[in-house]
């Protein structure tokens, strides 16, 4: 049974979720924010689904709303919602002027919200602190939504960003998930492993996304999940690519032309290498000997090393028999 606290908290996120979302969809002070998102490409429809909302350009419209049905400062507070000043102990309210997309359980409860500001205006995504009912590191977006869909394919794709979730959702890609702006933890992936067999790594093209979505393979890869990644082009993310290439594009040609997590680690073992250079494309051809040392399946391993020795043509024997020591090393 929930104590009293948590369930004022609960009800409180859930008070103020219709709420927000009355306010960007119905409302005059919230018509600007609900341009904003229509002319990122988000929809009505995904609007109503995830339940985007607005908070007021006010210091104390939280407050005043929720003081006034019954609830007490000190469990806003400890929900995160509104914040205490130091000077006379009055509060105000976290979120002001952002589009405020609410963070949901597994059940679908509310438990946090992230604020996107609507220009340039730092942080740029602002979320809920740690509370009694939201743990970042436990949470992944959308998860309560797309489980079905999970479920039923055994399948998951992971992104960066809501936005990237909500906008793969508008491509009929139903079982997107995404982090909470922090890196994967051993706790996600438990999440997953339950549930998946293969995950689908779609993060951004650019460098930060890059590192992430190496990280997060071997991560996924040593829980016995097969990994395969999606990947753009110019440093776009799923959102920006769907914007300017549309939703089909963006299910054929990124959804549904993954390479495998080797092929992945084959591309990122390059970066910031020059292939014409000796020692360069020496440590390359070790790096990848390393990671094919570390498969188990004969196909796989003579699959890989032949596609190694055709890029530098080399022999696939001098492969082979270098290959030995290093799998020895690594069992
Ligand atoms: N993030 C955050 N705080 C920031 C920037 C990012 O918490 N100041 C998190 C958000 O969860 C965001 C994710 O990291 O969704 C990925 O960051 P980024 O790629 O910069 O944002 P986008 O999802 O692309 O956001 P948008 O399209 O709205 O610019
Ligand atoms: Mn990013
Ligand atoms: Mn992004
Ligand atoms: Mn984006
Ligand atoms: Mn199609």
């Amino acid at each position: 049974k929930v104590s009293d606290d948590i369930q004022q908290m609960l009800d409180a996120h859930d008070l103020l979720r219709k709420f927000y979302h009355h306010l960007l969809v119905n409302t005059k002070e919230g018509q600007h924010a609900l341009e904003y998102l229509l002319n990122r490409g988000f929809t009505l429809e995904s609007i109503k689904k995830f339940q985007i909302g607005y908070s007021l350009n006010s210091w104390d419209f939280v407050s005043k709303f929720l003081l006034k049905r019954n609830f007490t400062p000190q469990i806003l507070e400890k929900a995160g919602l509104i914040i205490k000043r130091e000077s006379d102990d009055s509060f105000f309210d976290r979120f002001r002027d952002r589009i405020m997309f609410p963070i949901f359980d597994r059940n679908g409860k509310t438990i946090a919200f992230s604020g996107r500001s609507l220009g340039q205006d730092e942080p740029k995504y602002l979320n809920s602190p740690e509370t009694a009912i939201f743990n970042k590191s436990k949470i992944l977006y959308n998860f309560h939504l797309a489980k079905p869909s999970i479920r039923k394919t055994s399948h998951s794709v992971i992104f960066e960003g809501f936005a990237d979730v909500i906008a793969a959702d508008r491509a009929d890609v139903d079982n997107g998930i995404a982090t909470m702006g922090t890196s994967l933890t051993e706790e996600h992936v438990g999440i997953l492993k339950k549930i998946v067999q293969t995950v689908t790594i779609c993060y951004d093209s650019d460098y930060a996304g890059i590192e992430a979505a190496y990280r997060a393979g071997k991560m996924l890869s040593s829980a016995g999940i097969l990994v395969k990644v999606a990947m753009l082009s110019d440093g776009l993310d799923p959102d920006d690519y769907i914007k300017k290439y549309g939703t089909e594009k963006f299910r054929h040609e990124v959804i549904g032309s993954t390479v495998t997590w080797m092929s992945f680690k084959f591309l990122y073992f390059r970066r910031g290498k020059n292939l014409q250079n000796e020692g360069d494309r020496l440590l390359y051809i070790e790096e990848v000997l390393k990671e094919i040392g570390k498969l188990s399946k004969a196909v796989e391993i003579d699959h890989y090393l032949r596609q190694l020795a055709g890029e530098f043509s080399l022999s696939l024997d001098a492969l082979k028999q270098q290959l030995q020591p290093i799998s020895k090393n690594n069992k």
